[in-house]
């Protein structure tokens, strides 16, 4: 090769490293800028779920709205009459202080640096973590958005859609059947309201019955928890066997009719996501490895990866709660 050849392809692998075509996430994207971002996050999870375990829930489907709409870019942390947070199928998000608290001391130690969607998505994996669910690592570099609008919140699914409705809702988000029904088992913590489901107990679809997929026993204490003149706000574990711990007992429970939200029970009666229900309830480590943590930390990395704002677009917010100069 020719000298001024070989200074070429020198120049030109420099090139390729200074301009990166696209930034992306990378795992430990503060390691200089905040090296403690990823501990405060954590220790202030940890001091949230001390004091009520349940917080674990309530971020995890925070997050999950987030990524859903606009993608992972803090979007639904914002506190605005027209924002998504007031949106129906955002009725209920909870775990906001947790990110709203972390921020403050990010901000404090590393002003303008780490990003209210980056927060958010640390804080879901410590909230699984810390619910003996399994760990990963998270690639972070999200950049917060400057658009909230409720409207598009109100196309997230809805426990009253079948099931192929929500197939082709992460479909169009990249997602496949078994991401939807792997990312659907977050459902073995958290509550839901009695009014979200309470119309499975009698004359469902006017036939004068309840819904003849839930196991008679645990109609009976479906019926207990959320009689006729109760209050539509109580709220039920979605896994009855163990609503603070993150494990397969969710997956259990549809196998045996014990599901709560008529969708949840659904995966069970639909066939092409029956099967991942049945290998997800045995926890099989068969060929496909199909195991529900080790694939769950996985759909995980794919949900907060969702069209996320990185490099210039964007900004840094100050409050994770408002857009920066309004
Ligand atoms: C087809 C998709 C889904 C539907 C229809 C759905 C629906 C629901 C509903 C209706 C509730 C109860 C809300 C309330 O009563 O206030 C709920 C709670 C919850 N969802 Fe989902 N969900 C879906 C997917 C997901 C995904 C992908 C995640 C996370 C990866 C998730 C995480 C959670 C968690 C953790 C809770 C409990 C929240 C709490 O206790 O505050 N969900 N979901
Ligand atoms: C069930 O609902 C239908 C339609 O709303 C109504 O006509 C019927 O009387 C109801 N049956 C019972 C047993 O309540």
């Amino acid at each position: 090769m020719g000298q001024t050849k070989a200074i070429w392809w020198v120049f030109l692998g420099i090139l390729a490293m200074i301009l990166p075509v696209k930034a992306q996430l990378a795992v430990g994207f503060y390691s200089k800028s905040c090296p403690r971002a990823e501990s405060i996050v954590r220790s202030t999870v940890q001091s949230y779920y001390k004091a009520d375990p349940t917080i674990a829930a309530g971020l995890l489907r925070l997050h999950f709205h987030d990524c859903f709409v606009q993608g992972c870019d803090g979007s639904v942390l914002i506190m605005d009459e027209r924002a998504e947070i007031n949106a129906g199928p955002n009725m209920g998000l909870r775990g906001f202080e947790v990110v709203d608290d972390a921020k403050a001391q990010l901000e404090n130690l590393c002003p303008g640096v780490v990003s209210c969607a980056d927060i958010l998505a640390l804080a879901t994996r410590d909230a699984v973590d810390l619910s003996d669910g399994p760990s990963w690592s998270v690639p972070t570099g999200r950049r917060d958005g400057r658009v909230s609008m409720s409207f598009q919140a109100e196309d997230l699914p809805s426990p009253f859609e079948p099931i192929d409705v929500h197939i082709q809702k992460f479909a169009e988000k990249g997602l496949t059947e078994e991401d939807l029904v792997t990312l659907v088992g977050a459902h073995t913590i958290g509550r839901t309201d009695c009014q979200l489901f309470s119309y499975r107990l009698q004359n469902f679809t006017s036939t004068g019955n309840p819904d003849p997929t839930i196991n008679p026993s645990f109609l009976t204490q479906l019926r207990t928890l959320c009689p006729l003149d109760g209050d539509p706000f109580r709220g039920v574990a979605m896994d009855k066997d163990s609503q603070l711990r993150f494990d397969n007992s969710f997956f259990k429970n549809l196998v045996n009719g014990n599901g709560v939200l008529e969708s949840d029970q659904r995966l069970w009666q639909h066939a092409s996501t029956k099967d991942i229900v049945q290998r997800y309830a045995g926890n099989l480590r068969g060929l496909l490895g199909l195991r529900f943590n080790y694939e769950f930390k996985k759909a995980m990395v794919k949900l907060s990866s969702l069209d996320v704002k990185t490099g210039t677009q964007g900004e840094i917010r100050k409050l994770c709660s408002q857009f920066n100069n309004q």
